[in-house]
């Protein structure tokens, strides 16, 4: 099929490559000329493992193509995606100007067609009821009603496995209202062999953010049983572990430790509550559960600050600063704010992650970025990690031990066995522990 996709952000290409590499004549489009500019020479804006071979491969084999002209992508395109951003606005409603700004150029294209029907796909994230709205914007500008059909079609991808998740989708939905589209997305998406459920616009709409509000809870849950075990004696990950295999509750989103970050859960928890309320409903739970996410923060903080005592003149080595590890994303990542906060008491800060420091050094300037795990962690008065690299996870405790100048370790994503930490001579603190 013959595809365009508007927006290259993380949804928008991945999305365009994993359909070129099923085959699809694909189209990208971006409004920055810097960006197409990269992607045409087969290079990728951001970290994402597989993407850049990926978009290399297809844009080889004339599959994949990229373009600041919406117009020449539209007009030829069967299916057109729209993959453009949807931020926070500071009340935690979703900006979705930019999806109305591209409705409305696809509207300009369309109306001077003559025939020809095409299916308007929304993958951005966006609150229930704009799939009407794309509808009304494309019929006041005169895009006769027979020739579109708008579909819901939510993204579950993940960053730094976007791709598997692309190729290996738990469930597909396709939310329209009519049958005739329905069937083009579902042939679009049946080499994947997936389970695909045709559900209204509206639902597929709710599904996107339910989905995700689900795994903030099921993370701001486990970190108040956290918080509860290290009241009471007992530990997070056995008991995460144990609860975990019933299979009605599952092991998955249950880690303890510094809470949620990213470009989507922070955003689509807060867009939720935005939507709740809008709509005459208090959401109880929602509420909870960013409070939880915030608690997580402040309270890892203070056991640093409390077993640290005075941080003027302590040098604290960071290690992660991705909000999460296969990704150089720094959107709403932990780690800002603990940084931010040692570096206001007092401490001086050198930090290393894997991919991040390039999008880190412009957030969290005051910090010292280093090239390896050991020029931070070398004479520090305290070791902080903040994100689960799997380096991190595997480093050797004892050569910790000989770098550093007083032998603790905050660990923010109980990545350590702490009888294996102990062993290595250095004292543990974890969450929930
Ligand atoms: C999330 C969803 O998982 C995807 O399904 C969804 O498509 C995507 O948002 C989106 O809406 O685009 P992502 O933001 O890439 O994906 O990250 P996650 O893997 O969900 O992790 C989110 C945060 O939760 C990270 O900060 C991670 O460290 C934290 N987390 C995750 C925990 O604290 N504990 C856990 O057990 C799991």
């Amino acid at each position: 099929m013959k595809l365009a996709v508007i927006g290259t952000g993380y949804v928008g290409l991945v999305t365009g490559a994993c359909f070129s590499s099923l085959g699809n004549q694909v189209v990208c489009v971006d409004k920055d000329p810097k960006r197409v500019a990269l992607l045409k020479k087969g290079r990728v804006p951001f970290y994402e493992p597989g993407l850049p071979e990926l978009v290399a491969k297809n844009t080889k084999a004339g599959r994949l193509k990229f373009t600041r002209k919406l117009a020449g992508a539209v007009s030829s395109a069967e299916v057109v995606f729209i993959a453009v951003g949807t931020p926070s606005r500071s009340n935690g409603q979703a900006d979705v100007s930019a999806v109305i700004e591209v409705a409305k150029e696809i509207s300009g294209v369309m109306k001077k067609l003559r025939h020809g029907h095409k299916v308007i796909v929304n993958k951005s994230t966006v609150p229930v009821g704009m799939g009407d709205i794309v509808s009304k914007i494309l019929v006041e500008n005169k895009v006769p009603k027979n020739n579109f059909s708008v579909v819901s079609n939510p993204e579950f991808l993940r960053e730094g496995s976007a791709i598997g998740d692309f190729m290996r989708p738990d469930r597909v939905v396709i939310g329209a209202d009519n049958s005739q589209a329905f069937n083009i997305i579902t042939d679009l998406y049946r080499p994947l062999n997936a389970h695909i459920i045709f559900t209204s616009i509206k639902s597929a709409e709710l599904i996107k953010y339910a989905s995700n509000a689900f795994l903030a809870t099921k993370i701001s849950f486990i970190n108040e049983i956290a918080n509860i075990c290290e009241r009471v004696g007992s530990d997070i990950s056995e008991v995460a572990n144990a609860v975990g295999l019933d299979k009605r509750i599952g092991r998955h989103f249950l880690n303890a430790g510094l809470g949620y970050g990213g470009s989507c859960l922070p955003k689509d928890v807060s867009a939720l509550v935005h939507l709740s309320r809008e709509n005459g409903h208090e959401p109880m739970l929602l509420s909870a559960v960013r409070e939880v996410n915030e608690f997580q923060i402040d309270a890892f903080i203070g056991k640093i600050i409390k077993k640290l005592g005075n941080l003027r003149s302590k040098n604290i080595a960071v290690l992660g600063l991705a909000f999460k590890p296969e990704t150089d994303d720094m959107r709403e990542a932990p780690s800002i704010k603990v940084v931010q906060a040692l570096i206001k008491k007092g401490a001086r800060v050198s930090a290393y992650d894997p991919a991040a420091a390039p999008n880190a050094s412009r957030l969290i300037k005051e910090a010292k970025l280093v090239k390896d795990m050991f020029t931070a962690i070398e004479g520090a008065d305290a070791l902080v990690v903040l994100t689960e690299w799997p380096e991190f996870v595997e480093i050797d405790l004892e050569r910790v031990k000989k770098a550093l100048k007083s032998p603790l370790i905050f660990d923010g994503r109980n990545i350590y066995d702490r009888g294996r930490v102990e062993d290595a001579g250095l004292e543990y603190v974890g969450v929930g522990r």
